[in-house]
């Protein structure tokens, strides 16, 4: 890979040790990848935040590299493992809270905006479109992608790291336009609803795995882009897919892909898969992070209704839409806890829940492995009516 006299500079530690690492790390992925060079990026957005997740392993990590370097573009973070107001609330530990608290600290030592949320772009980090940029989080890096028109690839937290620190990523994978193309068209048939595009996406990465998808008809809406990002990345490792009218780099041609159609029975047999109880103790919705449009939804649906079983609610949203909804926040808290810059997969649920569900396929995906949970997959309004 061809580095700038300043890049060598870097690498051979002459400014300082984080920086060493950082290139280190980023010469070795381009390496690895095949990268000619290192590219400049306007953001990035780090995974790796939870204590949940990292562990001391990873904190050490982060002690090392906030010795002496600092971001140099602007960065975000994903949600940690609490909602740093209510965490005794979400019966978290001590300890944990303690160590939490400890790598929020390193991060703000470092320069990255602490505000935790795996919708970065519905606050102050929305890329442009043709911005690169070193995204970790694969719901938002592919929303990024697809529906902004930014340009990164699945970064790990440490690579997403690097480039922040270092202000550029290797040039390879999604950064270059012929790894832009559809590999497959996606048609999804016209009685599937929106509030269904996460089960959408599940069937897509279930059936194709990792591809390019180019969707018909499918339409804008960004909740349901949001949803269909998350699951496809789950449960087929797509970090960019083309939807017809709304990405920005449409493709030249369809000419030879195979169509693939997804149909009621896909949807079904995906909530099929997920489920493996029908009663949870845990009702978790905001995966990825509810929008403002989403709050004031599940505000109006539940205005004026009361909560008739005892089963703990979580709403997961980022600081920065909590802040903007202090209405639909009053009427969600009837219901159960808003909580801020967390989720129901990076926190440790485990040991404290059992079943949770989730009208997320990401979230229902994940919870089994990573939470040790049993999983209840419904729409919104099922999850919603187990406790009216
Ligand atoms: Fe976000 Fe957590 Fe879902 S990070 S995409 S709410 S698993």
């Amino acid at each position: 890979m061809q580095l700038t006299p300043e890049e060598a500079e870097m690498l051979a530690g002459k400014q300082g040790n984080g920086k060493k690492k950082a290139m280190e790390l980023l010469v070795a992925l381009g390496e690895i990848y095949g990268a000619d060079r290192l590219i400049p990026i306007t953001s990035a957005h780090l995974s790796g935040v939870s204590y949940k997740t990292i562990g001391e392993g990873g904190i050490e990590f982060l002690e090392e590299m906030a010795k002496d370097s600092k971001v140099s573009v602007p960065t975000t973070l994903n949600p940690m493992g609490m909602d740093t107001m209510r965490w005794q609330e979400m019966r978290i530990t001590e300890h944990f809270a303690a160590r939490q608290m400890h790598i929020i600290r390193l991060y703000e030592k470092m320069g990255v905006e602490i505000n935790c949320t795996c919708t970065p772009y519905l606050l102050t980090n929305r890329p442009r479109v043709g911005d690169h940029i070193a995204w970790a989080e694969s719901s938002a890096l592919s929303f990024a992608n697809s529906v902004l028109g930014a340009r990164t690839n699945r970064e790990g937290g440490p690579g997403a790291l690097a480039a922040a620190i270092i202000g550029r990523t290797p040039n390879y994978g999604l950064h270059l336009d012929e790894n832009r193309r559809p590999t497959h068209i996606v048609e999804v048939d016209a009685d599937i609803m929106k509030e269904e595009w996460s089960l959408v996406g599940h069937a897509v990465g279930r059936k194709l795995g990792s591809c390019v998808p180019f969707f018909r008809g499918l339409g804008n809406d960004v909740n349901g882009l949001k949803s269909l990002a998350a699951a496809m990345a789950a449960s087929g490792s797509v970090a960019f897919f083309m939807v017809d009218k709304v990405t920005p780099d449409q493709p030249k041609t369809l000419e030879g892909l195979e169509t693939v159609r997804i149909a009621r029975k896909d949807i079904e047999e995906s909530v099929q898969r997920l489920t493996s109880s029908t009663t949870p103790d845990l009702i978790a919705i905001g995966c990825p992070h509810l929008s403002e449009n989403e709050m004031k939804q599940l505000a109006s649906f539940l205005d004026g209704k009361t909560k008739k079983k005892d089963i703990e609610v979580w709403f997961c949203t980022s600081k920065g839409i909590y802040l903007r909804c202090p209405k639909e926040r009053a009427v969600l808290e009837k219901f159960g806890k808003v909580l801020c810059d967390t989720c129901m997969v990076v926190a440790p649920i485990e040991g404290v829940h059992k079943v949770t569900a989730s009208n997320s396929a990401k979230a229902c995906s994940y919870l089994p492995g990573l939470c040790s949970q049993k999983v209840f997959c419904g729409s919104q309004r099922e999850l919603l009516e187990m406790i009216l």
